[in-house]
């Protein structure tokens, strides 16, 4: 197997953008993802159930690499199908209390808002918007806001690592001190940072955190993970749980008659959320992804990154497209967002791009450029040429 260069792109051979810019939206699988999937598709098709087995040992093993990716222990991770279904889980176990209130953020990703607010229905609890308007002025400026509002009283507050629509990277550390401080819980969605930005879940001192595998991590639908800080998995309730949830869970299969109980206990791990059988080929594309992003390390994307949207941002700005990227180097992601001019449609325009072999996003309105590990830099000029051509196309 090919070795993954930064700004090489020949671990992606069938990838017909020429410039492939929506990592922050849904990330090609690269060749060793591909045969990663085919190689446990054959294991089933040639062993059946006994498979398994080498699928359990994938898992460990990939919980192992997982938990080197996020600076956390194996045992804190979780294996979910998705961000959401990782969200999802923590707002139904949570210790909830009637009348707690859950901070959020006005222009998050709905995925991470949603199950807050099915669970302020189901629980009693009360929800808060706050905007994230300040955090886009400066940090100091988005903490004082976050402090004024803890101060009134706040059980959990729930944010993204990176923000889909401005590439924002938010101040995590200084929002889970701000969070233990006030007697807060933080939660992160870590779907558009884990893979691209440097996140050590451990040392920033968050609680929970959720990311799926398809964008950044740049594995496949089906797969995510979930971490729970040391301590917490105790005092979840375990809402979410199923068969195999149970110490022991699976002993009345392989271990002789006697064993088929309905009282072992839960699991107070984090993986008291792995519920039933999973997406083991996801899995595997997950275990393949990451061992490359890991052989690259996420702080050598984060700077490859960054080159390249520094080459591409003033490019778009000198074509009158205001960027919405912050200018602070650990205020950025591996996203770029731009405003489109006035009276331009954005669906069009993304489909002008997409006709000149330039993949892009447009979330909420905006036109999100966001390379990863295998985007060249050299490929900037002809992005810039694609934009420009697309911009009198749809004039
Ligand atoms: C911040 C954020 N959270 C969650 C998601 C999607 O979550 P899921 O993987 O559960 O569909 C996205 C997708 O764009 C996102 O940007």
């Amino acid at each position: 197997v090919t070795a993954a260069r930064l700004g090489d792109r020949s671990l992606f051979p069938a990838l017909e953008p020429r410039a492939y810019l929506n990592h922050a939206g849904v990330s090609p699988p690269s060749e060793p993802v591909r045969a990663a999937v085919a190689a446990a598709v054959e294991e089933f098709a040639r062993r059946g159930g006994a498979a398994v087995e080498g699928a359990i040992r994938r898992k460990a093993r990939l919980r192992q690499k997982l938990a080197g990716l996020l600076g956390a222990g194996p045992e804190d991770l979780a294996f979910t199908q998705s961000t959401s279904s990782g969200i999802i889980d923590v707002a139904l176990c949570f210790p909830w209390e009637p009348g707690d209130r859950v901070l959020l953020f006005e222009g998050e990703f709905p995925a991470n808002v949603t199950p807050w607010q099915r669970a302020a229905a189901l629980f009693g609890l009360k929800t808060v918007f706050l905007s994230l308007e300040p955090f886009e002025r400066s940090d100091a400026e988005g903490l004082s806001r976050l402090e004024e509002e803890l101060r009134r009283g706040a059980r959990l507050v729930a944010v993204s690592a990176v923000q889909f629509q401005t590439g924002l990277a938010m101040p995590l550390r200084q929002m889970a001190a701000l969070c233990a401080r006030h007697g807060a819980q933080l939660f992160v969605d870590a779907v558009q940072a884990l893979g691209a930005v440097p996140l050590d879940a451990g040392a920033l001192g968050i609680d929970y955190l959720a990311a799926g595998a398809h964008k950044w991590l740049m594995g496949l639908f089906g797969a995510g993970v979930l971490y729970v800080r040391p301590g917490r998995a105790p005092a979840l309730r375990p809402h979410v749980a199923g068969w195999l949830s149970h110490e022991q869970a699976t002993r009345f299969l392989v271990d002789g008659p006697g064993h088929l109980r309905y009282d072992r206990p839960i699991r107070s791990r984090a993986d008291l959320v792995e519920s039933g059988a999973m997406a083991e080929v996801a899995l595997a594309a997950l275990e393949a992804a990451v061992d490359l992003i890991a052989a690259l390390s996420v702080a050598a994307i984060h700077a490859h990154l960054n080159r390249y949207l520094d080459e591409l941002e003033p490019e778009l700005v000198a074509r009158g497209l205001p960027s919405l990227r912050a200018g602070e180097p650990e205020r950025r992601s591996g996203s770029l967002s731009v405003r489109p001019p006035a009276g331009v449609e954005l669906a069009r325009l993304r489909q002008a791009l997409a006709e000149r072999g330039v993949a892009c996003g447009t979330p909420d309105g905006l036109l999100r450029f966001s390379p990863h590990w295998p985007n060249h830099p050299a490929e900037v000029p002809e992005v810039v040429r694609a934009v420009e051509e697309a911009l009198r196309a749809v004039r």
